[in-house]
């Protein structure tokens, strides 16, 4: 299956804020053959940007035309395992905005339905497309920080407020996905704590703890009411220390020769080594675009679909796992 020039099919579902961008890239990358929402004047415009897609108010739509390859789910976060799970049964490759589902359970249920039907699925983790984390995942891989000891993220700025999702899936999901990127490994152990200052039920401030098999531990501090905008995420390894800041615009990852040394001998008390400082050249590609592209070759038929949605399913565990340590006022969840 494949329109204009061999390209894949696509439809975008959900077209107010970010959906858009996504129909944006898919109508470069591919053929953009439906827009899709309930609001008809979201509608409207989307498909007077994009005269070459069918406009519908109708999922069905989609999930009914057999020449369709792919379909992607930018809408509210309550609404993607339902849709995600109907693209899949009718035989649709998937890339759904995060979270991809609320309960690892449901998510468990997209992989094995993807799985059994060799579909991709793939979850909407921007960062991992962003140049500078591709840096950082580069850096740690290739051994150059030595042992990776401990990962910590600052997600924080004043708004944007929001009432029906905490800060820990709404922040928390974009760090969570880079700091398990990064390290590889599923957390043993979970802490969280937080506070619904200004919406009952609804977090806005959310410090979390994560300890790994291997020993390794992260931290991520989520919020919508802090002084600082922020959005950092900090690697220490025993040889180098790394800093990737999405606000910086011309050194977003910053590579610093700093680590301890050794013990002296007189005291027992550890000399630490100070070099240079390195800011590496990053590419000013669009994340998103990068993302859409891996999306289309996965449904390809290139790279490691499996491993794409079992990644997936990981945020989503350890985000259930940190939400249930919320709730239990901060208790360790492992
Ligand atoms: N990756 C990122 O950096 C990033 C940034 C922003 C938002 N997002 C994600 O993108 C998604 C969309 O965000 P948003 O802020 O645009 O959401 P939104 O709630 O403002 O808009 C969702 C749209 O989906 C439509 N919709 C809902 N159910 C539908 C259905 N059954 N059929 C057709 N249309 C339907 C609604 O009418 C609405 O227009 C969310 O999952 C969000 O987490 C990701």
């Amino acid at each position: 299956m494949s329109g204009t020039g061999g390209r894949l099919r696509v439809g975008v579902v959900g077209l107010n804020y970010w959906g858009p961008n996504l129909a944006r890239n898919f109508d470069e990358l591919a053929d953009l053959a439906y827009v899709c929402d309930l609001d008809e004047g979201l509608l409207a415009k989307a498909a007077a940007r994009h005269s070459g897609a069918t406009a519908t108010t109708r999922y069905d739509d989609l999930l009914e035309d057999p020449t369709l390859d792919a379909i992607v789910v930018a809408t509210s976060v309550p609404t993607h395992y339902k849709l995600a799970r109907l693209a899949l049964e009718a035989g649709k490759h998937v890339f759904v905005e995060k979270p991809p589902a609320t309960r690892a359970v449901e998510m468990d249920e997209l992989v094995a339905i993807a799985a059994a039907r060799d579909l991709t699925l793939m979850p909407g983790h921007l960062l991992l497309y962003h140049p500078g984390v591709v840096k950082v995942k580069e850096l740690v891989d290739a051994g150059e920080l030595g042992d990776v000891l401990c990962v910590y993220g600052n997600r924080q700025n004043l708004g944007i407020i929001r009432s029906n999702e905490n800060a820990l899936w709404s922040l928390g999901v974009h760090d969570l996905s880079v700091i398990l990127y990064l390290l590889g490994e599923e957390p043993s152990e979970v802490v969280a704590h937080g506070r619904d200052f200004l919406t009952p039920g609804v977090e806005d401030v959310v410090f979390c703890y994560l300890r790994f098999p291997s020993g390794k531990i992260a931290h991520m501090h989520l919020s919508w009411l802090d002084p600082h905008k922020m959005r950092k995420m900090t690697v220490v390894g025993t040889e180098k220390m790394v800093v990737f800041d999405d606000m910086e615009l011309d050194r977003k990852v910053t590579i610093y020769e700093k680590a301890p040394w050794r013990r002296t001998e007189s005291y027992g008390e550890w000399q630490t080594r100070s070099g240079d400082i390195h800011i590496p050249k990053i590419a000013p590609d669009e994340p998103l675009k990068n993302e859409c592209r891996h999306f289309l070759s996965l449904v390809a038929g290139e790279g490691d679909r499996g491993k794409v949605a079992t990644d997936g399913a990981m945020v989503v565990r350890t985000l259930e796992q940190l939400q249930l340590s919320l709730d239990a006022a901060g208790a360790a969840r492992s």
